[in-house]
């Protein structure tokens, strides 16, 4: 394929939208998918042959298709579980290893980051509820100008670098710390390895320049907007930029996406803590949950539940530059006499229609609108939810899914 196209795909609510299978969706039409951001903590689920995959690290490629996939640099990765997820891939599909690329400016993620993750969590007053994959910890090294990255692991100064990191992690949390430099320096190398044999290639984005300027690239988020480091709900966020500012950051400013898919449940869920401010408890909030399947991909924890929240919505497209809607989950609601939505907030008594920091999801009194329940798709009112949520938002709705397979969507 030679078209020029760029598009993302993002989370634009808590993460868990559904985005492994719009990207699926998409990810024939394009020559690359590129990962920006994030690392094993994200959990994409894609069904195939009637078969459930879910790539942590591994760009959504279509399995089908001729697409690559490229993990870029402001990613985190984590070689052992890397390693597992390429292995797994491979037994089912030989050669798929093959078709994927990883900037070595990737910084990684080590047995101590995951180990500072669980410390770190268990000493919080505020616990965040971290998926405790080292995420934090592996980000917080990398901008303290200490963190080792990918390219580093074939160089002989990765000994140093690596002596140098557990001296520190020693000294902050003593014999918590476990794992010698020797040892994880010979497991580096081991994963390192493994990966070139199944034919993954580490090349950055000034070396593929040519090959990227003429293709089409599809850009997978992770996580979400309101989970984003730069603009979520801070603290209770993860530690990458999970919207455009992510691609840029990877080195493909100058291929910008032309179209920003955000990708919204009809509904909303949050994993982990943090305020959410149209959420729903008891039976209600049980019901959603069994009919949506909403447990973590990644942790398996239970999903909290809330009502579709626009003023969330309408940050998220502001932050994160979003130009069209994709809804999924439409399905799940079917059959309900009523469907509430939050249209605005309540902050310290005055009417709040678009928060204006992340301290305003804090202080939020949700105010509900009652709309009309549907019984699926075909029924007007659903229209009417996507034409309330369209008209309330200014961002136009491209496509809506109302099943877990493939072929479960259709353009709006
Ligand atoms: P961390 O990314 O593991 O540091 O977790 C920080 C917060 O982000 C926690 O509330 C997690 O539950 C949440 N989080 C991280 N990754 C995902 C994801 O892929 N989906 C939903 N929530 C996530």
């Amino acid at each position: 394929m030679t078209t020029t196209r760029r598009m993302a795909v993002l989370g634009a609510q808590w993460g868990d939208e559904g985005k492994g299978k719009i990207i699926n969706y998409f990810a024939p039409q394009f020559d690359w998918v590129v990962r920006f951001s994030g690392g094993p903590n994200a959990g994409h689920t894609i069904y195939f042959q009637g078969r459930k995959l879910v790539h942590h690290v591994l760009p959504s490629i279509h399995i089908e298709s001729n697409s690559r996939g490229f993990l870029g640099s402001a990613m985190v990765l984590d070689l052992e579980k890397l390693e597992k997820e390429v292995a797994k891939f491979e037994a089912e599909f030989p050669g798929f290893g093959a078709r994927f690329t990883i900037d070595p400016d990737a910084f990684l993620i080590l047995p101590w980051h995951r180990q500072e993750d669980e410390l770190l969590e268990s000493r919080r007053k505020n616990f965040i509820g971290t998926t405790k994959r080292g995420i934090g910890p592996a980000y917080a090294d990398k901008t303290a100008r200490r963190g080792i990255r990918l390219g580093d692991v074939p160089r002989a100064e990765l000994r140093t670098q690596l002596h140098e990191l557990y001296d520190l992690k020693r000294s902050l949390y003593g014999e918590d710390i476990t794992g010698t430099p020797a040892e994880v320096e010979s497991a580096l190398h081991r994963e390192y390895e493994a990966l070139m044999r199944f034919g993954l290639s580490v090349r950055s984005t000034i070396e593929l320049r040519e090959d990227f300027a003429k293709s089409s690239i599809l850009y997978e988020g992770a996580q979400g907007m309101l989970l984003d480091v730069e603009c979520g709900t801070y603290p209770y966020v993860t530690s990458a930029l999970c919207g455009v500012a992510g691609i840029h950051a990877c080195g493909f400013g100058t291929m910008a996406p032309t179209a920003v898919h955000g990708v919204i449940k009809a509904y909303c869920t949050r994993v982990g803590e943090g305020p959410f401010p149209s959420e729903l408890l008891g039976e209600q909030a049980e019901r959603i949950r069994e009919a949506g399947g909403e447990f973590g991909a990644t942790t398996g924890r239970p999903r909290r539940i809330g009502w579709l929240d626009l003023p969330a919505l309408r940050y998220a497209a502001l932050k994160g530059a979003i130009t069209h809607w994709v809804v999924t989950k439409q399905d799940v609601l079917n059959g309900r006499g009523g469907v509430s939505v939050c249209v605005g907030y309540e902050v310290d008594g005055q009417k709040v229609d678009t928060p204006r920091t992340p301290a305003d999801f804090q202080h939020a009194t949700p105010i509900l609108k009652e709309l009309s329940g549907w019984a699926d798709r075909s029924d007007p009112s659903f229209r009417k939810f996507l034409d309330f949520l369209v008209g309330e938002t200014g961002v136009p709705c491209s496509f809506v899914s109302h099943g877990p397979g493939t072929a479960d969507i259709a353009a709006f």
